[in-house]
C-alpha cells in the first residue's frame, strides 16, 4: 500500500495532541497545543491544511501545508509568488526515525502538491540546528536557499522545484 495522506479530522485531534507531546517532536515543534487549539488551527477554516500520513494503513506522521504568500504575523513577508507552498512535518514514532521514512513521506507529499499545476515550488524551514531534518529534506529534493530569521527564530530556508525544472 503506498503512502497516503488523509485530511486531519476531529477524531485525529487527541492522537495529534499526544504525538506533539512526544519528546522527539516537542524538541523541534515546541510545547504541544491543546486539542481546542489544534481544532482552531486546523479545522476552523484557515488556509493551513493538515494531514495524517499513513503507511500500510498505520498512522506514521503529520504534515501541514500552507500558502506562503500572505501568511501574516511576520511570516514570509517578501514572498510574492502565489504558487509558493510551504510544508512542515514530523514522524510520530521515535523508533521509525533515521530509516528513510521521512524522506519518503516528504517526497510523496511534495509530488502530490505538484499535481496542482499552479504550485510553483515548495519550501520548508528546518532549524539550522536540526541536521537530521536538513539531510532528510535534501535527500527528498530540497535545496538550501539560506538562513532566514522567522518569527520562531533562525531557520534554514529550503526549496524544492518541480522535477522537470531542476537543473
Ligand atoms: C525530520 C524527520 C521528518 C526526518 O525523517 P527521518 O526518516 O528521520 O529522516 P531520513 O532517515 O529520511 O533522513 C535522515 C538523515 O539524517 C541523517 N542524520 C541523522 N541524525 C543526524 C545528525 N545528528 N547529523 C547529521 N545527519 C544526521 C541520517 O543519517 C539520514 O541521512 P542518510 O540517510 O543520508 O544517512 C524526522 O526525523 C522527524 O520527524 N524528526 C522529529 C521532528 C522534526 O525534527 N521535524 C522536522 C522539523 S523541521
Amino acid at each position: 500500500m503506498p503512502m497516503e495522506f488523509t485530511p486531519l479530522a476531529e477524531a485525529d485531534l487527541p492522537m495529534l495532541h499526544e504525538w506533539l507531546g512526544r519528546p522527539h517532536v516537542a524538541q523541534w515543534w515546541g510545547p504541544a497545543d491543546s486539542v481546542d487549539e489544534l481544532r482552531e488551527d486546523f479545522l476552523s477554516g484557515g488556509t493551513t491544511r493538515a494531514f495524517i500520513a499513513r503507511l500500510d494503513g498505520e498512522a506514521i506522521g503529520f504534515v501541514q501545508c500552507y500558502v506562503v504568500m500572505g501568511s501574516g504575523d511576520g511570516w514570509w513577508e517578501d514572498e510574492t509568488d502565489p504558487g509558493a507552498r510551504g510544508v512542515d512535518q514530523f514522524l510520530a514514532h521515535p523508533g521509525q526515525l533515521n530509516r528513510g521514512l521521512g524522506r519518503a513521506m516528504v517526497q510523496a507529499f511534495v509530488a502530490r502538491l505538484f499535481e496542482d499545476s499552479t504550485v510553483s515550488f515548495v519550501q520548508t524551514d528546518p532549524s539550522p540546528d536540526n541536521p537530521r531534518a536538513i539531510r532528510c529534506y535534501a535527500a527528498a529534493g530540497f535545496e538550501a536557499v539560506g538562513e532566514v530569521l522567522t518569527p520562531d527564530g533562525p531557520a534554514l530556508l529550503m526549496r524544492c522545484r518541480r522535477r522537470t525544472e531542476r537543473r
